[in-house]
């Protein structure tokens, strides 16, 4: 009797979750399960060039393990009762710091793609970047969102293709203009080498084992419309409607010998902000600011360029001591927490980009996957700032930050 009684005070069933999506986010408690999972849905070639970096990888490594090896100074008893993680970026309100970055081909991990992310984070205040390798295009980007839409640039060598997207992204209110600059050829990825990875995947014998091993993501890409690079439909540029390796692509549409001049032809036909992404050293920030950019983003495109370049984190503090209220600094790489953020404008940046983080949120989930890691992320930065007793983002400075 007794121990009926003890059984009926603990035991509690757990109302049966029915709805596919819903029961694998709920396993999900980080980015690392959402990766766990994403690995598991997808077929192997799509999850390698999601996760995927240049050579050994090792940058892709140090951009996380900056942030691990730098542990916080928590301040206690400060009486804080409640925080506030809003923040500005290029001086307009954000729900706390953070940008999403332009990722290419993002319908490959969901067939709703860009237009799932930029709903996901219109709906949690935040910019988000499309990509100019977008697989939903400028306009229907700015359909499905009211939010802050900034529109990455990558120079094709046919400059007037770029001053077109530039005119058609004015035309939709995009906000801002990310010019990315790291990308001069492309980063040797050898997983996806390796796979003979193409987009979109070419089919063979491999493709069609993969495919038929991840039943939930063929037939949702089977059942969606062909992916293409959106913004450049049926232009002779080429717009991915055959197979191609995106190391060919790039090598042969994308311009090389992009330089500063080029930075000053993109402000004689934006009148909005600039952010300058895939900037790697202090004497490069600092030509950045001289030349009259609004932001910059430190950043190693995840790794997926230069291996053993730098970690975005430890470029941190040194540039923003030296270029810091000049411009604002943006940290991009390796951020899979809030506390992430948190350290990232500790140390000094105006706040974080990420880009794995939230596709494989997509691939995990699709939309709401989205939500959750940026739902998450908003919770973490507000967690980290109480247990370190920082009430607002302008008290999180470099007292609060052990840096190596
Ligand atoms: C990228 N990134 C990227 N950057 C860019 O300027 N244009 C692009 O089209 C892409 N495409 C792209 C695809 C994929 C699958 C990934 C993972 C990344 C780089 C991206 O903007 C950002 O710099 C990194 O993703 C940051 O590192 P984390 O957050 O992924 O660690």
């Amino acid at each position: 009797m007794k121990m009926l009684d003890t059984l009926r005070s603990v035991v509690r069933f757990e109302r049966i979750e029915t709805d596919p999506v819903e029961r694998r986010l709920r396993r999900a408690a980080s980015v690392a399960d959402l990766r766990r999972i994403a690995k598991r849905r997808l077929p192997g070639g799509v999850f390698d060039y999601i996760d995927g970096a240049a050579e050994d990888e090792r940058t892709l490594a140090a951009n996380q393990a900056a942030f691990a090896h730098t542990t916080f100074r928590p301040r206690v008893l400060r009486g804080l009762e409640q925080v506030d993680v809003r923040a500005t970026m290029l001086g307009r309100p954000v729900t706390y710091p953070l940008v999403l970055a332009p990722t290419g081909f993002t319908r490959i991990a969901d067939p709703e793609g860009e237009l799932a992310v930029a709903r996901a984070a219109a709906r949690a205040g935040l910019p988000y970047t499309l990509s100019t390798l977008s697989t939903r295009s400028i306009e229907e980007v700015r359909a499905v969102s009211d939010g802050r839409l900034w529109f990455q640039v990558y120079a094709w060598r046919d400059r007037a293709l770029v001053k077109e997207m530039i005119d058609r992204a004015a035309a939709a209110h995009y906000e801002a203009l990310m010019l990315t600059v790291d990308t001069a050829v492309f980063g040797r990825r050898e997983r996806d080498v390796r796979r003979g990875f193409s987009l979109p995947p070419a089919i063979g014998p491999r493709t069609i084992v993969d495919g038929a091993l991840h039943p939930g993501w063929t037939w949702a890409f089977v059942r969606s419309e062909p992916i293409r690079f959106a913004n450049v439909v049926g232009r002779d540029v080429g717009d991915g409607a055959s197979p191609v390796t995106l190391s060919d692509y790039i090598n042969t549409q994308f311009d090389p010998a992009l330089s500063w001049g080029d930075v000053d032809w993109l402000r004689s036909v934006w009148d909005g902000p600039i952010v300058l992404k895939g900037v790697q050293t202090v004497a490069d920030a600092v030509l950045a600011a001289e030349r009259g950019v609004d932001a910059i983003a430190l950043s190693n495109h995840g790794g997926r360029q230069l291996d053993g370049a730098p970690a975005a984190f430890s470029l941190v503090a040194p540039v923003a001591d030296a270029v810091g209220g000049r411009v604002e600094i943006l940290c991009d790489g390796g951020v899979r927490r809030g506390s992430d953020i948190v350290k990232a404008v500790a140390a000094g940046a105006t706040g974080a980009m990420a880009g794995r983080a939230y596709l494989y949120a997509l691939g995990a989930g699709g939309e709401r996957g989205v939500d959750r890691v940026l739902e998450w992320f908003g919770n973490d930065v507000a967690r980290t700032m109480t247990l370190l007793g920082a009430a607002r983002i302008a008290d999180l400075d470099r007292t609060l930050l052990d840096l190596p």
